[in-house]
């Protein structure tokens, strides 16, 4: 069931309810209102009966004669002595006399009845009132009055009450489903652009059209933002291909020349076929780290991929110059105050950080290395200086870039891919820290990791 229609009905349903309570509470009133009034006529005519009756000579002919005058249509009145004997009856409405007992008063309060005959097709109203001579009581007037005039009212209220209700619950119908389709409307819009979506691959952002400030609003926008997202990481993604397709073709090129060369001439020239033979195997080699990048980029892009435990940053440095030192016989210095100095992270990410760096400082300088570990109360920081070539200040911005290398020429011969300092960036924010770097051309590079301590 579509969820207007759902809207629609459970408004509808819940109107009927609220209406047929309020006409039940409109009924009951007008009822009861109607039968005081005729009560209080009742009682009004009953005490101009007595009084009548009172000032009469007690002869049966008179009393009944004073009787008669008093009859309304379809009623009867009666005056009843002890043991519900009936002295004296006048009737227009012999039926209804024979079907109501009269009732001989005892107390001295009047008694009303209303009394509901043919399933309440026909209400009867009951008066009866003692009649007082002197001190003593020992008569009762009864008057019996169908209440025809409240019969039809309640007919004619049924009538417009039922109307009203069917009124207004085919109104609510209509307006619900006018209201809905209002309210609908952008979730509408956007199941339409979620199925252009589907049918054609290519993300969509909807168009918001009215500006108020709802949940639906706050829904579309964050549609829109997603579809942003979306966008962004499908032209990242197209742009990777094919940066990495291009990155792949030079040293394919390479490879390919040089096969030729040895499919062509052999190994006749010794000389020439050695230098073949190691340009492609250094250009393989290339490609194989450069996709074992690729395969590290692909991992950071996924989430949770951190394995975080307990890491001191002091004993992890010294581990890695050690290596670093017996391979490649540079001078790097460890600089620090405090020791040990933990952080909770994912300690092979964090060691390929801090090698990324350390390559860099080692292939763009030739003097010695120095790093640094500090912390404040928020971060530990590792800061690698390094007193070598440095990088112009307008490309310091860009080098986080994949691919993105200052002299391309240069970085050829260092065997970079542009991609070290883009992974150091997504590792170090996969730990929530950042990077920084600052750098003067000619007179070297510092470069900055701040590591949240919690
Ligand atoms: N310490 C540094 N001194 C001078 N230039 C630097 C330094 N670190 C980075 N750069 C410049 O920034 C560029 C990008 O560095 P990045 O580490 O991302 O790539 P790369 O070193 O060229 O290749 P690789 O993917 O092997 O790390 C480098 O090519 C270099 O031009
Ligand atoms: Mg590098």
């Amino acid at each position: 069931m579509r969820i207007t229609t759902k809207i629609n009905l459970l408004t509808t349903a819940w109107m009927l309810c609220i209406m047929i309570l309020i006409n039940m509470v409109v009924y009951f009133l007008f009822m009861k209102s109607t039968v005081n009034m005729e009560e209080d006529l009742q009682y009004q005519k009953a005490g101009d009966i007595i009084k009548d009756i009172q000032s009469l000579s007690p002869s049966n002919s008179n009393i009944n004669r004073e009787l008669k005058d008093y009859l309304t249509a379809h009623s009867y009145i009666r005056i009843l002595q002890p043991q519900n004997k009936v002295t004296h009856e006048a009737t227009n409405d012999s039926l209804l006399s024979k079907k109501i007992k009269g009732k001989y008063v005892e107390t001295k309060q009047a008694q009303t009845h209303l009394l509901s005959l043919k399933n309440g097709e026909e209400e009867v109203l009951i008066v009866r009132v003692p009649i007082n001579s002197g001190t003593s009581v020992n008569e009762s007037l009864e008057i019996g009055e169908q209440l025809i005039g409240l019969e039809t009212r309640k007919e004619i209220l049924r009538a417009i009450l039922g109307f009203s209700t069917i009124l207004a619950a085919l109104l609510s119908l209509l307006g619900g489903r006018w209201l809905a389709n209002i309210i609908m409307r952008p979730i509408s819009s956007m199941i339409k652009t979620m199925e252009e979506i589907e049918k054609s691959g290519v993300p969509k952002t909807i168009t918001i059209q009215n500006k108020t400030k709802d949940e639906l609003q706050t829904l579309a926008k964050t549609f829109n933002r997603m579809i942003h997202r979306l966008q962004e990481s499908m032209e990242k993604q197209k742009q990777f291909v094919s940066d990495a397709s291009h990155e792949l073709k030079t040293p394919l090129t390479v490879i390919k020349s040089y096969a030729n060369f040895l499919r062509r001439h052999g190994l006749q020239d010794k000389q020439m076929a050695d230098e073949a033979i190691e340009a492609i195997h250094s250009e393989a080699t290339r490609i194989q780290k450069m996709t074992e990048t690729f395969l590290d980029i692909a991992n950071l892009e996924k989430e949770n991929v951190l394995e975080i435990n307990k890491l001191d940053l002091v004993s992890l440095c010294k581990g890695i110059f050690k290596q670093l030192k017996d391979a490649y016989h540079r001078e790097i210095t460890l600089h620090y105050e405090k020791y040990p100095i933990v952080i909770h992270a994912d300690e092979l990410k964090i060691k390929q950080v801090i090698i990324i760096l350390l390559d860099n400082a080692m292939k763009y300088s030739k003097d010695k290395i120095d790093v640094f570990i500090e912390k404040n109360e928020q971060y530990a920081i590792v800061q690698v200086r390094d007193y070598g070539i440095g990088i112009p200040s307008d490309e310091i911005n860009n080098i986080f870039e994949r691919f993105y290398r200052v002299d391309k020429a240069r970085s050829r011969e260092t065997g970079g891919s542009g991609l070290g300092l883009h992974i150091a960036k997504s590792i170090v924010k996969l730990h929530k820290g950042e990077i920084k770097i600052s750098s003067k051309e000619g007179s070297g590079t510092k470069v900055e990791l701040f590591l949240p301590l919690h």
